[in-house]
C-alpha cells in the first residue's frame, strides 16, 4: 500500500530516509537564528552553519519534515493565496541533507527510488530538469536511475537555488510530475505548460557560499533536497488545488462552519474560505513559535496575514470571531505531529482571540471610509497614501488589506505615499537599531583567524584571571587563545576588565563575540588606546573585573529562578521573550497577555527567594540535545541541533540551556525583588528585578522615604496608616467646613449682585472664584427674587476667561443666546442650554467688552 493520507506521507519519508542512516530530526522552529531570512522558508535554514562549515555538524546526514513560511521578504507569496492552486503562506517541506557526505549520485538515486517505489509514482509521467552546465547530473538521471534521456531538459535561472541575496547556493534538478494533455501543451517543463507540469522536488547541489562581493566555493559539496508536502498530496490524492487534499479541506470544511457559508456559492466567498483556512495554520504555528501580532518585522507578516482573514471573514456578514475555531481545527488536525501546537493550543487560541476583537472594534469605521474614499475616486484615480496611512494607523489595517480591497474595484493605491509616511514614521526607531549595531568588522579576517587558531577557549567559568597568548590585534580589540572574558550572548553582557603585556596594558569596556566561538576583547574608547604595546605571541594577564562579574552572575541565575516562577505561577504560555542580565539589575521578557497582578509578582517571588533560601548547589554541565530535551530542560527558540549543549540546573526546579556564567550555590544570590512589571507590546510584559545587596539598598531607601513621611505626618513609624487617616479625615471635615463658608459667602454676595439687577438681569465681573464656585454664586443669584437672569463673567485661576449664564424657569431669556457673541469675544466657545450656560475662552482681557455685547443681547443697554 503506498501512503496516501498527509501523516502518512511524512512518516513514509523520514522512515525511507532514516533507514538510510539519516538523523530523523523534529522541525525546527520557524524562527531562524539566521538574520539573512525572516522565517524559516526552506528545510535547509536551520542547518546553514553546517552547509557554510562554521559549525561541525552532528550528524552527516539529516532527514526532516519541516514548517515553512514564506511571506514577506525575498520568499513572498502572500498575495497568491486562495487564487492560485498551489500558493501557500505555510508549507510543510520533506528534505534530506548531506553535510559534506553524500553528493549527487545518492541524492538522484534515493529521491528516484522513493518517489517511484515509496510513493508509487508512474515513471513515465515524470520528467526532469538540470542546470545547463550540469552534465554530471543529467548522466546521473540517466544512468543510476534509468530516466530516459528526452526526459531530462536544462534550464538556466530555474535550476539555480539560493536560500537569500546571501548565503548557500548552487545549481539545482527538479523533478516534475505530467498531469495530461488536458492541463496545456506539452513540451517538458521547459517548453510546455506550467499548470500541466508540476514541480514537486529540488534537488540542490550546494556547492557556494553566495556573498555580497562574489561566489565563495563551500568547504565540502553538499545536498540539500526540498519536497513540498502539499503539492505531492495533490498528486497523489488525485485532486486539482492544495484547498483539496486531505487536511486542507477538513479546514476549508472549518471555515465554512464558522462563517455560515457553503463551499461553492460564489467565488468571493470561496476565495475567503481557502484564505481562512490557509492562513489558519499559518498564525497557528508562528503565535505557537512565539511570534506575537505587532507592528515590526515578524509580528506584522502575522499581523496582516490574521487580519486579512478577519476583514475577509467580516465582508461575509460574520460578527463572531472565526479566529480561535480555526485554532481548534489546526492543533486537532496536526497536533499530532507537531506537538508544539498542541502543547501551546490554548495560549495560541487567546492570543488569536485578542488580535481579533482588537480588529473588529476598529473594522466597522475603517471600512466605511475606505469605501467613501473608493466612491469619491474620479475615473482612473488612485487611493492616496494618506488614506492608507490613516487606515493603517488608526484603524489598524495593513496596506495590503487596504491594497486588495482596492484592488477588488479596480483601483489602485498610492503605494510610494504611503511608504514616505511610514518611512518618517519609522526612521527614529531605524536610526537607534543602526546605531547599536554598526560595525567595521571584517568578518572574513576573523574567519581566517578561527581557521587558523582555532576558537577562544572559555575559562570564564572557573577563572576571573589567567595567562594567555596574544593571538591577534586589531582597530576593534584584541584576540587571545583564551580568556576568562565573556563574551556577550544569551543576554548577558560582556566581561570588563584588563589585559596586561610585558610592555603594555588595556582597559577591556565589553567583550563580544565577532564571529562565533571568537571572543573580541574592545578597548575602551574613553580611556583610549592601549597603554604602551600589546604584541601578537605575547603572554598576557586577562583578569575580568571580578566584583561586577559576580553581580552578573547573581542577576542570571536568578532570571532562571524568575523564569521557573512566572511559569509556574502564570501558566505554561510563559516564554522567553529576551533578557539582558547586567551588572545592576536583571530584565526578562515574556509572553502573557496582560498584566501580572500584586498578588502574582509577591507569589513569583517567594517561589524564587525558597529556592534561594534552601541554598543547593547549581549544576553546570555540557550533555547532548537528547538528553537535554529528555530532563526537560526549556530551550529560547529551538531551531538549533548543537550535538553538546550546556545546561543550567538551578535548585529542583530551574533547568534551561545556558551558555552564562552562574553561581555556585543558589544562596549566592541574595534575595530577589521584583522592581518594575509593564508591557512593551502585544502580549508582551517586562520584569526587571534586583539582587544580592540592592533589595536591601531599596529596603533602606524605603525605611527612610517611611521615616520622613512619619516626621511630616508627626506620628510615630507604625502608626503610620492610623495617622495618614487621621490626616485625611480632618481634611474631609475642613472641606466641608469651607464649602459652608464659601456657600454663606456666596450667598451674601449673591444678595449683593442682585441689588444690581437692570430689569430683573444682573450682569457683573466676579473676582478670586474658580469656575465651580462662579457657576454656584450665578445660580444663587438667579434665585434671588425679581432676579430672571444673570451672567457673571471671570477670569478663574488656572488661567483664561469664563462667563456663566443662568436664566430663571419663568424668563423667555435663553442662556446660550445671551452668552453667544460674548463667549467668541473671549475666544472661546459657549454652552448652549437655554437655562444654564458657561462658556470658557483663552482672553481676560476682553471680558469687560463681553459682557457690554451680553448686556445688548439682553436689551439692557451697555
Ligand atoms: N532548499 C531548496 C528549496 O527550497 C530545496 O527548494
Amino acid at each position: 500500500m503506498t501512503p496516501k493520507r498527509a501523516q502518512e506521507i511524512r512518516s513514509a519519508f523520514t522512515t525511507f530516509f532514516g533507514e538510510r542512516d539519516h538523523a530523523v530530526l523534529p522541525s525546527a522552529s520557524l524562527i531562524p537564528h539566521d538574520p539573512t531570512v525572516l522565517f524559516t522558508v526552506a528545510g535547509m535554514v536551520p542547518f546553514k552553519p553546517y552547509f557554510l562549515g562554521e559549525e561541525t555538524a552532528p550528524h552527516r546526514r539529516a532527514v526532516t519534515v519541516q514548517k515553512c513560511v514564506r511571506a514577506g521578504g525575498k520568499h513572498n507569496d502572500l498575495d497568491e493565496i486562495g487564487r492560485t492552486r498551489r500558493h501557500l503562506t505555510f508549507f510543510e517541506m520533506l528534505g534530506n541533507f548531506s553535510f559534506g557526505d553524500y553528493f549527487k549520485t545518492e541524492a538522484i538515486g534515493w529521491a528516484w527510488e522513493f518517489v517511484t517505489e515509496g510513493l508509487g509514482f508512474d515513471p513515465d509521467r515524470l520528467w526532469i530538469t538540470v542546470h545547463l552546465s550540469d552534465d554530471e547530473a543529467a548522466e546521473i538521471w540517466r544512468d543510476v536511475a534509468g530516466v530516459a534521456p528526452d526526459r531530462i531538459q536544462r534550464m538556466d535561472e530555474d535550476n539555480y537555488w539560493r536560500m537569500a541575496d546571501t548565503g548557500p547556493c548552487g545549481p539545482c534538478s527538479e523533478i516534475f510530475f505530467d498531469k495530461g494533455p488536458e492541463f496545456g501543451d506539452d513540451g517538458g517543463p521547459a517548453h510546455g505548460g506550467d499548470e500541466r507540469f508540476l514541480e514537486f522536488w529540488n534537488l540542490v547541489f550546494m556547492q557556494y557560499d553566495q556573498q555580497p562581493d562574489g561566489l565563495v566555493p563551500l568547504p565540502k559539496p553538499s545536498i540539500d533536497t526540498g519536497a513540498g508536502l502539499e503539492r505531492i498530496l495533490t498528486l497523489i490524492q488525485g485532486v486539482e488545488s492544495v484547498f483539496d487534499i486531505d487536511e486542507m479541506a477538513e479546514l476549508v470544511g472549518e471555515a465554512s462552519a464558522v462563517t455560515g457559508v457553503k463551499l461553492g456559492a460564489a467565488d468571493h466567498s470561496d476565495l475567503t474560505l481557502r484564505i481562512l483556512a490557509e492562513h489558519a495554520r499559518t498564525m497557528t504555528f508562528l503565535i505557537s513559535d512565539g511570534v506575537f501580532p505587532s507592528n515590526e518585522d515578524r509580528g506584522y507578516v502575522l499581523r496582516r496575514i490574521m487580519r486579512r482573514a478577519i476583514r475577509r471573514a467580516y465582508l461575509l456578514g460574520v460578527t463572531e470571531v472565526v479566529t480561535p475555531s480555526l485554532v481548534d481545527k489546526v492543533v486537532d488536525i496536526m497536533g499530532h505531529d507537531y506537538p508544539d501546537i498542541a502543547a501551546n493550543h490554548s495560549f495560541v487560541r487567546e492570543v488569536v482571540a485578542r488580535e481579533e476583537e482588537g480588529f473588529r472594534s476598529t473594522l466597522a469605521q475603517g471600512s466605511q471610509i475606505l469605501d467613501d474614499a473608493i466612491d469619491r475616486l474620479g475615473e482612473g484615480e488612485a487611493l492616496s497614501g494618506d488614506l492608507a496611512f490613516l487606515l493603517h494607523d488608526t484603524y489598524g489595517f495593513p496596506f495590503e488589506v487596504t491594497e486588495e480591497t482596492a484592488r477588488e474595484q479596480d483601483v489602485a493605491v498610492d503605494r510610494e505615499g504611503f511608504d514616505q509616511l511610514m518611512e518618517g514614521q519609522r526612521s527614529r526607531a531605524r536610526e537607534d537599531f543602526d546605531a547599536r549595531h554598526a560595525t567595521s568588522a571584517d568578518v572574513s579576517a576573523y574567519f581566517a583567524l578561527v581557521n587558523e587558531h582555532g576558537p577562544t577557549e572559555f575559562i570564564g567559568r572557573e577563572f576571573d584571571t589567567a595567562e594567555a597568548v596574544v593571538v591577534a590585534v586589531t582597530d576593534d580589540g584584541i584576540i587571545l587563545d583564551r580568556t576568562p572574558f565573556y563574551a556577550e550572548a544569551g543576554g548577558q553582557v560582556g566581561d570588563t576588565g584588563t589585559i596586561t603585556s610585558p610592555t603594555g596594558s588595556a582597559r577591556i569596556a565589553d567583550t563580544t563575540y565577532v564571529v562565533p566561538e571568537l571572543h573580541l576583547h574592545h578597548i575602551d574608547e574613553i580611556e583610549g588606546q592601549i597603554d604602551g604595546e600589546i604584541t601578537v605571541g605575547q603572554t598576557v594577564i586577562a583578569a575580568i573585573d571580578a566584583d561586577r562579574r559576580a553581580a552578573i552572575r547573581r542577576n542570571h541565575t536568578a532570571t532562571h529562578l524568575l523564569h521557573w516562577a512566572l511559569k509556574a505561577t502564570l501558566g505554561d504560555h510563559v516564554k522567553q521573550q529576551g533578557s539582558l542580565v547586567d551588572d545592576n539589575r536583571l530584565r526578562f521578557d515574556f509572553t502573557h497577555f496582560e498584566a501580572v497582578k500584586a498578588d502574582q509578582i509577591a507569589e513569583i517571588e517567594r517561589l524564587a527567594n525558597a529556592d534561594i533560601l534552601d541554598n543547593p548547589a547549581t549544576r553546570n554541565y555540557e550533555t547532548s540535545m537528547a538528553e537535554a530535551t529528555a530532563a526537560g530542560a526549556i530551550a529560547f527558540f529551538g531551531d538549533k541541533y548543537g550535538e553538546r549543549v550546556r545546561v543550567l540546573e538551578a535548585g529542583p526546579h530551574s533547568i534551561e540551556l545556558c551558555g552564562g556564567t552562574h553561581v555556585r550555590a543558589l544562596g549566592d544570590i541574595g534575595p530577589v525583588k521584583i522592581v518594575s512589571e509593564g508591557s512593551i507590546g502585544a502580549n508582551i510584559r517586562r520584569i526587571e528585578a534586583v539582587t544580592g545587596t540592592r533589595p536591601v539598598e531599596l529596603l533602606t531607601e524605603q525605611e527612610q522615604l517611611v521615616a520622613l513621611t512619619a516626621e511630616r505626618l508627626g506620628v510615630p513609624a507604625d502608626q503610620l496608616v492610623d495617622g495618614a487617616d487621621k490626616r485625611m479625615a480632618e481634611i474631609k471635615s475642613l472641606r466641608a467646613e469651607l464649602a459652608e463658608l464659601r456657600k454663606a459667602a456666596s450667598a451674601d454676595q449673591s444678595g449683593d449682585l442682585a441689588q444690581q439687577a437692570v430689569d430683573g438681569v444682573v450682569v457683573a465681573l466676579v473676582e478670586g472664584l474658580d469656575r465651580g464656585q462662579l457657576r454656584d454664586l450665578a445660580i444663587a443669584t438667579r434665585d434671588r427674587p425679581g432676579v430672571a437672569a444673570v451672567v457673571l463673567g471671570a477670569a478663574p485661576d488656572g488661567g483664561g476667561a469664563a462667563l456663566v449664564a443662568a436664566v430663571a424657569a419663568d424668563s423667555d431669556l435663553h442662556a446660550g443666546e445671551l452668552i453667544a457673541e460674548a463667549s467668541a469675544t473671549i475666544g472661546g466657545g459657549g454652552g448652549r442650554d437655554a437655562k444654564l450656560a458657561i462658556a470658557g475662552g483663552r482672553d481676560p482681557s476682553r471680558l469687560d467688552e463681553a459682557l457690554s455685547q451680553v448686556r445688548a443681547a439682553a436689551g439692557i443697554g451697555s
